[in-house]
């Protein structure tokens, strides 16, 4: 991965714009997740919003050989899902989105959980726990902060919820390179690892399973699923460090910070 980079405020301004249209995906698509569609239909009216009405690019298009311009990763798939015309979604799916866009040469990365009609109890609690790990660790980042206390905080909320964390793919910083250090573990010790400073941005993307932490890769060469078959979540922001604090520069509307 490329250096850790420190962005200026300018640079700042032109991620905020690209996660604001990546948060923007997320919130457009929701209403096409229902039962019968397929995820490369979602994949088609994705990339058509983002270089239609956006004029926004689809970063995973192409990214090392990805064929499409999302992620959708259903059910004990934990993430890179590929979008396919003979993936039909059915009622009780859990899938995961993810989006990331390139605009003004800048990434914005962001992913959520959506329901296809209603899911059951425990698919539903494993989703929250693991919303809950994101904002938990959205919560502590400032200046000073380590990698490790974020990792740690992750691990700490799912495993009290007898979850656990995949450990083979992590967070990242993000600016005009789609993934650049540091990697940003979902497991850890607090008081270790890199110190966070102003003006870094990166994502937090834990990805959380419902079973066992291993995972396999398909033939295919992308998509990730639990070894054990269980259910997986995840849920992305991509965030910016500030002189005290955080922003969160994929917020959706239905997100307070
Ligand atoms: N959006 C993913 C991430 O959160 C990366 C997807 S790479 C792709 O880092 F090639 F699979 F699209
Ligand atoms: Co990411
Ligand atoms: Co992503």
């Amino acid at each position: 991965m490329a250096a850790v980079t420190i962005k200026t405020p300018e640079d700042i301004e032109k991620m905020r714009v690209a996660g604001r249209m990546a948060a923007e995906v997320l919130e457009m698509i929701g209403e096409h997740v229902v039962a019968g569609v397929s995820t490369a239909h979602l994949d088609q009216i994705c990339h058509d919003y983002i270089t239609q009405v956006q004029k926004a690019i689809p970063a995973p298009l192409n990214y090392r050989g990805f064929p499409k311009s999302i992620c959708t990763s259903v059910n004990q798939v934990v993430c890179h899902g590929i979008p396919s015309d003979k993936k039909i979604l059915k009622s009780g799916d859990l899938i995961n989105i993810d989006i990331t866009v390139i605009h003004e040469g800048f990434h914005g990365d962001t992913s959520k959980m959506f329901y296809v009609g209603h899911v059951a109890p425990h698919a539903d609690r494993l989703c929250k726990v693991t919303q809950e790990c994101l904002y938990k660790a959205i919560e502590i980042v400032k200046p000073g902060v380590r990698l490790g206390d974020i990792g740690h905080i992750i691990q700490q909320h799912a495993e009290a919820n007898f979850y656990s964390v995949v450990r083979e793919y992590c967070g990242h910083g993000i600016g005009r390179v789609f993934h650049e250090d540091p990697q940003v573990l979902h497991y850890g010790k607090p008081d270790t690892g890199f110190t966070l400073m102003q003006g870094m941005t990166f994502t937090i993307e834990p990805m959380i399973n419902a079973g066992k932490p291993q995972t396999k890769l398909k033939p295919d060469g992308w998509t990730v699923e639990t070894k054990d078959g269980r259910l997986s979540a995840q849920w992305e922001h991509t965030l910016a460090v500030t002189a005290t604090g955080v922003e969160v520069l994929t917020a959706r509307n239905e997100e307070r910070f």
